[in-house]
């Protein structure tokens, strides 16, 4: 596993996401992705799945301490109590005591940003997220958030064919994480022609050379789902190789 460094802390860089995964498949998924070495999951409070990821980390056997766990509020719930209620929510079903991150899961309209990220900040002053981020905003949208909380991560979709540039550099500029969601393109990257051509030359698959890609940048973490153990393993198996700079530019120009 490799990390990336956010405000001084340590992120690892390849989660494993559970968007549409739901019970006993939920359950094992996470149990195993724990098993095979994932130390980060990502949940929402709208995939109505937090309980079982929740019995997942307690039967995988792995410290909750060593995981990095995420979930995200919903934009009907962006109101101040229902932010606090819905998340204290989440920690019960999860089975514990605080969250590592916690994300307005898109931009709201109607609450002002000021109310939920203030009801946000206090859950973490009661220790119950640790941090607080958003997903899907833009940058002129994560620079309004910055006024009312320390954004620690931006969560969006960012694979070969979505370039993120804008938010790149403004991940670099404001130290936060850049996390790729849906990073395999649902599946899309694996019969990729230019993906497998450079695979072919790591000895890797397309689907881990487009993992590879996000991850080997700076202050980017991805979160592919997968369900098999086959898929999780190989998600996960990207650590041992490095692409070059041409090829880093070469995945970069099929964004569309
Ligand atoms: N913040 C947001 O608004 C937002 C939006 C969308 C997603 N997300 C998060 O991001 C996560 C990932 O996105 P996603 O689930 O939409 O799409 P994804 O991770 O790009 O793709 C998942 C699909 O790829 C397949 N797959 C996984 N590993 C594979 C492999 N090695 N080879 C071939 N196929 C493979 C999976 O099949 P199997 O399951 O059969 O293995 C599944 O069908 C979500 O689960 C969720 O946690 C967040």
């Amino acid at each position: 596993m490799e990390y990336q460094t956010i405000k001084g802390e340590k992120v690892p860089s390849l989660g494993l996401g559970t968007y549409r995964l739901t019970g006993g498949a939920c359950v094992r998924a996470v149990e195993r992705g724990l098993q095979v070495g994932y130390r980060h999951l990502d949940t929402a409070q709208m995939y109505g799945n937090e309980a079982e990821v929740g019995r997942g980390i307690r039967g995988s056997g792995v410290d909750r301490g060593e995981i990095f766990l995420t979930t995200k509020v919903w934009p009907s719930d962006f109101a101040h109590d229902r932010v606090t209620s819905k998340t204290r929510e989440s920690l019960k079903k999860l089975g514990t005591d605080y969250v590592d991150l916690l994300l307005m899961h898109w931009p709201g309209d109607g609450v002002p940003l000021g109310e939920t990220l203030g009801a946000m900040r206090e859950l973490q002053e009661e220790g119950g997220v640790l941090h607080i981020g958003v997903s899907n905003f833009s940058p002129s949208l994560v620079e309004e958030a910055t006024e009312h909380a320390e954004v620690f991560c931006n969560q969006v979709q960012y694979h070969p064919y979505r370039n993120q540039n804008a938010l790149r550099d403004q991940a670099q500029k404001l130290d936060y994480l850049l996390t790729a969601y849906t990073p395999l393109s649902r599946g899309g990257v694996q019969d990729d022609a230019t993906l497998r051509k450079i695979g072919e030359a790591h000895g890797k698959t397309a689907t881990q050379v487009a993992l590879r890609w996000l991850v080997q940048q700076d202050r980017v973490s991805a979160i592919p789902k997968a369900t098999s153990e086959e898929h999780l393993k190989e998600n996960l198996d990207v650590f041992d190789f490095e692409l070059s700079e041409e090829e880093m530019d070469r995945i970069s120009s099929l964004s569309r």
